[in-house]
């Protein structure tokens, strides 16, 4: 019988020596089968859902592209097969992800590290993009508004973000999904399908929000721009 469990972990703070728990639901067990996991719940869909993400992120020869909750990969190994120079890096607060990950989905430009989204290890403005999927409806509301601020924190002004998530169902399909067994019962994902992305994601300053490519009924891409001095509109 396999068990995932999900749940808060601990892990090493990036200022101090420290370690700092999280409140978002980390993959805690269950790992090693997490891939055919996410295939089923999106019907065979996933992988269309991460190559329309890494497309919409529109990353460009030598950018720097961090995965926030990368999981297993599958969205990072996406985004690292746009382009042939860069670096990509993946970061998960499952230890157990992360070791998958790097077994399965490292490549020269592409590499997985544990932290925690809400206090990344990177410097201000060190990323030209930003992607996540699946991620923010792990996250109470307001750890959702922290890891936000924190993606757009390490993001270049005019950096790209590409975020694929739950959203407000928009057709029948997407309603019974939200509907059924053990999903519905999730506060965060119930949140998540309350439509909240958009408005998180300006909250956190970023510009442009907007809608892109969707399956499922309910699972959405978000692109948005962090303001650049020059043009602060885009
Ligand atoms: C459903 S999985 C999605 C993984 C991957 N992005 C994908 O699309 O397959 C959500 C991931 O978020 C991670 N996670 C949850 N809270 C986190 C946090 N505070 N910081 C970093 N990762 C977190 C979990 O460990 C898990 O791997």
């Amino acid at each position: 019988m396999v068990e995932f469990e999900w749940g808060p972990v601990m892990l090493q703070e990036r200022s101090g020596g420290g370690e700092q728990e999280t409140e978002g639901a980390v993959m805690v067990r269950g790992a090693a089968l997490y891939d055919a996991a996410v295939a089923l719940v999106t019907f065979g869909r996933a992988r269309e859902l991460y190559r329309h993400t890494a497309a919409a992120a529109a990353p460009r020869e030598r950018d720097r592209v961090i995965d926030i909750g990368c999981g297993t990969g599958l969205l990072t190994c996406e985004v690292a097969k746009l382009i042939r120079e860069g670096e990509i890096v993946g970061i998960d607060a499952s230890e157990p992800m992360i070791d998958v990950a790097r077994r399965k989905r490292s490549t020269p430009i592409c590499r997985y590290e544990a932290a925690l989204a809400e206090d990344l290890p990177f410097e201000d403005e060190y990323f030209d993009v930003a992607v996540s999927s699946l991620f923010f409806h792990h996250l109470g509301p307001d750890l959702k508004e922290k890891c936000a601020a924190e993606m757009a924190r390490v993001l270049r002004r005019g950096g790209r973000v590409a975020v694929a998530d739950f959203d407000k169902a928009w057709n029948l399909f997407g309603r019974i999904y939200e509907h059924v067994g053990l999903l519905a019962e999730e506060q965060d994902l119930k949140d998540s399908m309350a439509g909240v992305l958009p408005e998180v994601l300006r909250g956190a300053g970023l510009a442009n929000v907007a809608p892109g490519y969707g399956i499922l009924g309910c699972i959405r891409i978000y692109t948005a721009r962090k303001p650049s001095d020059e043009f602060p509109w885009r």
